[in-house]
């Protein structure tokens, strides 16, 4: 049985779309835990709803963040790890030990508004007042720059007129919760 790892820094429906497609049998592996940089949020509930194990690991420092989220990945050993609305940088140390086993789902059709601080509804609006007809989401994986690891797959959605930022975002998440676990799916079928 394969193995995932999610991250998460928030509601965690993705996370929750993951589970679900997982117990649908559309996703042949088992969620080894889920790793969060804060207590109390709506990702954790949903981990302990499952009984999915939860390790809190939040920055202090470069060091000891990258020493526990290495311990904690070892103890874990997952085939692939989801970043799943998780908000800090991956250290290059952990990037590098899982090359090419780290995706996120970034809320944008990258390249375009991706980066640091494009996060959140920030990203909606930029989307908006660049006067774009269409958004919606990436999968890629995951390097050493914030959001410019190889695309592997997008999902499109329109941008309609009189969006608000919030708006756009429910539309996008919708498409996110379809993209991701069909990427996973993709992806684990495709290693040993
Ligand atoms: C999603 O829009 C994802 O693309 C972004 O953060 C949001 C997380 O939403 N990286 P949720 O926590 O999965 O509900």
């Amino acid at each position: 049985m394969k193995k995932l790892v999610i991250f998460a820094s928030g509601s965690g429906s993705n996370f929750q779309a993951i589970i679900n497609a997982i117990a649908n049998n559309e996703i042949e592996a088992g969620i080894a835990g889920l790793i969060t940089d804060r207590e109390g949020i709506v990702a954790i509930d949903r981990a302990a709803k499952y009984h999915i194990p939860v390790s809190v690991i939040p920055y202090f420092d470069d060091h000891t963040f990258t020493e526990q989220l290495s311990d904690q990945l070892s103890e874990w050993n997952p085939d692939l790890v989801v970043l799943a609305g998780y908000l800090k940088k991956i250290p290059g140390k952990i990037v590098d030990a899982f090359d090419n086993r780290i995706i996120n789902i970034h809320p944008s059709l990258l390249p375009k508004f991706g980066g640091k601080g494009f996060y959140g509804e920030r990203v909606h609006q930029a989307a908006i007042e660049s006067g774009e007809t269409e958004s919606g989401c990436t999968v890629h994986f995951v390097d050493n720059r914030y959001d410019r690891g190889p695309i592997i797959d997008q999902k499109k959605v329109p941008v309609k007129p009189g969006d608000t930022p919030a708006d756009l975002a429910n539309r996008i998440l919708k498409a996110e919760h379809e993209l991701l676990p069909n990427v996973i799916k993709r992806i684990l079928n495709q290693t040993n």
